[in-house]
């Protein structure tokens, strides 16, 4: 699936985006052989609760059983700066993900592309 792909469908979803506390809305796009899996930002009242939307997609994915991906596209509308994944998100993503797993950050302006393990090298394994 190309970019451009992806990108419209996180564009389709960040509707649902739950954010009414920072307002920063980020959707993400998982896509692979297995299919594709969206998820947004779900943030709460008690904030550390908080759920990114990275994470959303990757649990929605592993529950349906489904784990041979390529690539995630990860969106924010509305912003200057580019939507990196948080720590806890590449660590999640690296416990499921080979090294050259593609992650692309886009906002309404840019985009730029790394590999997983540009994003998080030395990943804690056991
Ligand atoms: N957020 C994500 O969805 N993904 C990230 O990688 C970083 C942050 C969300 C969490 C919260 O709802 C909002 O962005 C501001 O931190």
């Amino acid at each position: 699936m190309k970019t451009v792909d992806m990108l419209n469908t996180a564009k389709r979803v960040i509707e649902n985006a739950y954010a009414p506390y920072s307002k920063f809305r980020v959707a993400a796009v998982l896509y692979g052989e297995e299919g594709l899996f969206t998820g947004v930002n779900v943030e709460n009242a008690s904030y550390g609760l908080t759920v990114c939307a990275e994470r959303v997609a990757v649990f929605k994915a592993i529950s349906e059983g489904k784990r041979k991906f390529e690539k995630m596209l990860i969106y924010t509308p509305g912003q200057q700066s580019l939507p990196y994944p948080c720590g806890a998100c590449r660590q999640v993503l690296a416990e499921f993900f080979p090294e050259d797993f593609t992650v692309i950050v886009a906002n309404d302006r840019e985009e730029e592309q790394f590999n997983l393990g540009e994003l998080l090298p030395f990943n804690f394994r056991l």
